[in-house]
């Protein structure tokens, strides 16, 4: 899968790109990532980037033209059908909130346009003109979309077969499941006087699989509640959780009496 990110400071996601698993995934041709300086495209000797805003008011707006040009240079290499399907993504703290499902839906794309805003932001007719899609990271405001644009590029190439080794333990992770994950734990065995739960050294697969789930189940109860109306709960999964206190909405068909699990 091929990512370019438009950005002013490339050198903010050079190293951060070379590290751990993006870097590795890179090196394996899994994901490609490119990084476009957007000042190349500017018309004046400065490299002007940006500009007061009309109307007034303070923070500088990134001009329209080097986004657009940047942009452009990078969708005719793609011919036809082929450039409409590549999504053209402002990283913007007004966009659609950025999520698991919506990582899901970037990865099925075979390249990714993402541009980094800055300052008060970009001039409107880039939106207008050539974005087709604005995703926030969240509730808050960063001062330059190259971590956002970081963010997204990690989340989306973990959808991607082989990027991380075991994809069955990506399935396994928190919010990718549907439930927070339960608690990890590693050598030793005990470290200053927090011990590891003894099921978890038993070597009773059923039970550490059930002790799993059941914490799983519980922490997603205490912190993320929301999660369980669109979790896939079996019917044991729902007899634990009303044990915890939990009022579900309705057990679905399937875990009616007589209707088996
Ligand atoms: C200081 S912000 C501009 C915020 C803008 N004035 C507003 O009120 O919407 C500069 C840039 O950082 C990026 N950015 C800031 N917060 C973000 C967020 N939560 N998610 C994604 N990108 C963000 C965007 O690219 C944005 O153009």
């Amino acid at each position: 899968m091929q990512f370019h990110v438009l950005t002013l400071f490339p050198d903010a996601l050079a190293g951060p790109l070379e590290q751990s698993i993006l870097g590795r995934a890179r090196q394996r041709g899994l994901i490609s990532v490119e990084l476009t300086d957007i000042r190349r495209f500017t018309h004046d000797n400065h490299g002007t980037a940006d500009d007061y805003q009309f109307g007034g008011g303070s923070g500088m707006v990134m001009k329209p033209e080097p986004i657009f040009e940047a942009v452009e240079s990078i969708l005719e290499r793609y011919p036809g059908e082929e450039r409409r399907k590549v999504p053209v993504v402002l990283t913007s703290p007004q966009g659609e909130p950025f999520s698991q499902s919506v990582a899901d839906e970037l990865s099925e794309a075979s390249a990714v346009v993402l541009v980094c805003g800055h300052y008060a932001g970009v001039d409107h007719r880039v939106i207008q003109g050539v974005i087709t899609r604005e995703i926030s990271i969240g509730d808050y405001v960063l001062s330059g979309g190259e971590p956002a644009a970081l963010v997204i590029i990690d989340a989306v190439a973990r959808c991607i077969e082989g990027v991380v080794g075991s994809h069955e333990n990506v399935l396994e992770d928190s919010i990718t499941s549907g439930l927070l994950q339960h608690p990890l734990f590693t050598r030793p065995a005990e470290y200053r006087g927090m011990t590891v739960p003894d099921v978890l050294r038993s070597g009773n697969h059923a039970e550490i699989d059930r002790w799993r789930r059941e914490q799983s189940l519980r922490l997603t109860l205490r912190r993320r509640p929301d999660l369980l109306e669109e979790a896939s709960l079996t019917g044991a999964d729902r007899r634990f959780l009303r044990t915890l206190g939990w009022t579900s909405p309705g057990p679905p068909a399937a875990d009616r009496p007589g209707q088996g699990e």
